[in-house]
């Protein structure tokens, strides 16, 4: 809403309201956005949207700065959307801080204007089907960007996050290397069979290019030039490093050995430290933390909006447990992080159904 400044020198003198005017101007902008969006991507789940309710109050998935002028926060995970996401719908919330369209089935290309808005913290994008490139303009503030399980393909290009603390592009179908302003997210890219780089991938080198990776490059193998030439040295293994490598073989068997009889000694006399150390490294807490564990790690399950901390089964074990209370499907704690963060944990008894459901069923109680 474009204002005369005539017009609005008089609105501003005569009118103590005017800030109002220009709030509710900020707000219906925002909120046709959202609207556009709604019906430019469909949905399984129905939203509440409608020009008539009030956004920051009745709309599902929603949250408003204190203040009640903008749309600070959009989160819908697992409300079915399907489709592609239209540009100048979401990228035009102005004020938006956190973005959360995880599990959904979004596909075809992310508008460039989303991850780009100025004010955009966390952009949680994982579990869906987004078969974009690389996003190039990422907003300076970004801290968060989440877009694990999705079909982003081509290579990645050489731009500066410098705010960016959680980074998460696996298990999508990136190619080529990682430049070196990537080179800090060292475990932001696995499951990208077509990306080679440092440790968790497969090194990058000649034959890695090619689409068809051979088995050889699974191994960071020390500096072979070509296959050729491994092979024919392999072919040329003279009795003498044939009884080297035995030699060696069984004094690291023997090292391993005399490693493992030392420190089951000291487990044995070392005092209630080294019992607590084990007990937790055998997942195998007091009270009852103990059995679940193993088929809860299959689940990986933590429901994690906003920008806070990330954790995972991990924390969970390290962190100190105090139990809340029981209920017939489970236990219910509190555990504390080791950042100060709390969370409760709901350890389920016995849960018959496959992970794909319990995932969309935990996005229904996480609203
Ligand atoms: C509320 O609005 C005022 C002025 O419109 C602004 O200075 C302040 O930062 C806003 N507060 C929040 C929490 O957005
Ligand atoms: C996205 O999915 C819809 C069906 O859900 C399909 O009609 C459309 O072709 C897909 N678009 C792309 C780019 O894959
Ligand atoms: C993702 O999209 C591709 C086509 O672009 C389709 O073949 C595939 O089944 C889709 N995956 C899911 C999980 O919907
Ligand atoms: C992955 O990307 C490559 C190109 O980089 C493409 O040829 C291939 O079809 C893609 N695979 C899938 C499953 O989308
Ligand atoms: C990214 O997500 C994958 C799958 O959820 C996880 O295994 C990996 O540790 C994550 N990486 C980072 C850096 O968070």
């Amino acid at each position: 809403m474009k204002f005369n400044p005539f017009i609005a020198f008089f609105v501003f003198v005569l009118l103590p309201q005017q800030k109002f005017v220009q709030v509710v101007a900020d707000l219906d902008s925002d909120k046709q956005a959202l609207l556009e969006f709604a019906n430019g991507v469909p949905h399984v789940k129905k939203l509440n949207w409608n020009l008539a309710t009030p956004v920051c109050t009745s709309w599902v998935g929603i949250t408003c700065n204190t203040n009640g002028t903008d749309v600070i926060a959009v989160r819908l995970p697992g409300v079915g959307l399907y489709g592609t996401i239209p540009s100048n719908t979401i990228g035009k919330l102005k004020a938006l801080k956190v973005l959360s369209l995880r599990s959904n089935n979004i596909n075809g290309s992310l508008p460039s204007d989303i991850p780009s808005i100025p004010s955009l913290q966390c952009l949680f994008l994982q579990h869906n089907n987004l078969s974009s490139k690389f996003p190039v303009t990422f907003s300076p503030r970004l801290r968060i960007v989440d877009f694990s399980y999705n079909s982003i393909s081509g290579t990645i290009p050489n731009v500066d996050l410098p705010s960016v603390r959680v980074l998460n592009f696996s298990y999508n179908n990136l190619s080529g290397s990682i430049p070196s302003s990537f080179k800090r997210f060292p475990s932001s890219f696995i499951g990208n069979p077509l990306l080679c780089g440092s440790e968790p991938l497969k090194p990058c080198s000649e034959s890695v290019v090619s689409p068809s990776p051979s088995p050889l490059t699974d191994f960071p193998s020390p500096k072979t030039g070509s296959q050729n030439q491994h092979a024919t040295s392999k072919s040329k293994l003279g009795v003498g490093s044939i009884i080297a490598i035995v030699v060696g073989g069984l004094a690291f068997v023997f090292l391993l050995l005399a490693v493992i009889f030392i420190s089951c000694l000291k487990r044995k006399h070392s005092g209630s430290n080294g019992m607590l150390k084990s007990k937790i490294s055998q997942n195998d807490k007091p009270n009852d933390f103990g059995s679940g564990v193993q088929e809860a790690e299959k689940n990986k399950l933590f429901f994690f909006e906003g920008c806070s901390y990330n954790f995972d089964l991990e924390d969970l074990l390290k962190a100190s447990a105090e139990v809340l209370g029981k209920g017939s499907y489970g236990t219910t704690y509190k555990a504390a992080l080791e950042e100060g963060t709390q969370v409760v944990v709901k350890r389920l008894k016995e849960v018959a159904v496959g992970k794909k459901e319990f995932e969309q069923q935990m996005e229904v109680v996480n609203r």
